[in-house]
């Protein structure tokens, strides 16, 4: 066995004269042809590659190897020599194109071998088939939520969901005989220390950590002590909180009437109520057209065609005072809104606590991705 590349390299490259006088001097070209090429194919496979491979068959049997220029010479010998010198060349190319195709097919084999030691998975393993899960309906109207905001250019910002009375209530102008602060809405801990009621507790933090201008919104988790088809313990709300000159209720309907369409994805029906909110002046709830019905009337919507999904206003100049902004120069807006109370009405769920019970059939039912 040969040993280096530079011989094969050589030897693909010789050239063979295919001049020849007699028939014993074609007989010596065409055996020391076949002599050739049995020296290549004595080279171990690490010594070839595709390219190699390529070279060695258009040499000895490729339309313009040594063999061909033989055969095409036939025509000038003369016509009794002809058959048996055709005879031979043809004989000889046949033997050498078996032997070529012969190494070819085992050197594919070879580098077929190569790369299946080389992978280390077993592809003849049957597959698992892993079940994909689906986005739940609440993590989908989330992330359809935040995409306008982040259009628009907020901030995203994250409050505790344990805090003080002083940032849940007292800082929001919410009075200490209010009835949320009652034990039936909000779950107290340790002294002051409360679950959060409202994302809108991140207000004056935002106000007091990040000043003035701000532009914010905030995702998160809140809890109140109540449980029945349209509430539960611990649910999400979306927080938005615009601090600056001349903000006033047009801005807070534009935001509002993006948001809701991306939160739906589609445009839908809103509606904005008189209410009251201790830390908003003037206040107002946030309704939608009850997407069961589409405002005639039904069960889901207590026979109203409205959904209520928030709260809304102008901030309070108290709180603003209270975080230390001057109310004479800023002035801003903020709503908060119930993201399971969206998720429901948007896949239209007759009963909220559904979404929570673990019924991984019926939330893959939504197929969502
Ligand atoms: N925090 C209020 C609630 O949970 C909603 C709200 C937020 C209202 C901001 C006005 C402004 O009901």
């Amino acid at each position: 066995m040969s040993t280096s590349l530079e011989q094969l390299v050589e030897l693909l490259n010789s050239e063979q004269n295919s001049n020849y006088g007699s028939l014993d001097e074609l007989k010596k070209i065409l055996e020391s042809e076949e002599d050739l090429l049995s020296k290549c194919l004595v080279f171990t496979f690490d010594f070839f590659s595709q390219n190699r491979a390529d070279e060695l068959k258009s040499r000895f049997v490729g339309k313009k190897s040594p063999l061909q220029d033989l055969l095409k010479s036939l025509k000038n010998i003369p016509a009794e020599e002809r058959k048996g010198a055709g005879q031979l060349v043809n004989q000889t190319k046949q033997a050498m194109e078996n032997a070529v195709t012969k190494f070819l097919k085992t050197y594919e084999e070879h580098l077929e071998q190569t790369k299946i030691a080389s992978e280390n998975e077993d592809i003849t393993l049957p597959t698992c088939f892993a079940k994909l899960g689906s986005r739940h309906p609440i993590s989908v109207v989330m992330r359809d939520l935040l995409v306008p905001f982040q259009r628009m250019g907020f901030a995203v910002v994250d409050g505790p969901e344990i805090d003080t009375e002083f940032f849940n209530f007292d800082a929001l102008n919410v009075v200490k005989e209010h009835p949320a602060r009652e034990m039936q809405d909000t779950f107290f801990l340790a002294s002051e220390w409360v679950l959060r009621t409202h994302t809108s507790n991140v207000q004056s933090h935002a106000m007091k950590e990040r000043g003035i201008p701000l532009k914010i919104v905030c995702p998160g988790c809140v809890y109140r002590n109540e449980f029945d088809m349209t509430h539960v313990p611990s649910f999400r709300q979306i927080e938005c909180l615009v601090v600056d000159k001349g903000i006033h209720m047009g801005h807070l309907r534009h935001v509002i009437n993006e948001l809701l369409s991306a939160a739906f994805g589609r445009p839908v029906k809103i509606r904005l109520r008189s209410s009251f909110f201790p830390f908003t002046e003037p206040s107002a709830e946030v309704d939608v057209e009850c997407q069961q019905c589409f405002g005639k009337g039904c069960r889901s919507c207590k026979h109203t065609g409205w959904s209520e999904i928030g709260g809304c206003g102008v901030v309070n100049r108290k709180v603003l005072e209270n975080c230390g902004v001057d109310p004479a120069i800023y002035s801003g807006i903020a709503f908060g809104f119930g993201v399971d109370r969206i998720a429901k009405d948007r896949f239209a769920v007759a009963d909220l606590r559904s979404l929570f019970d673990g019924n991984v059939e019926y939330l893959s039912s939504f197929s969502l991705t």
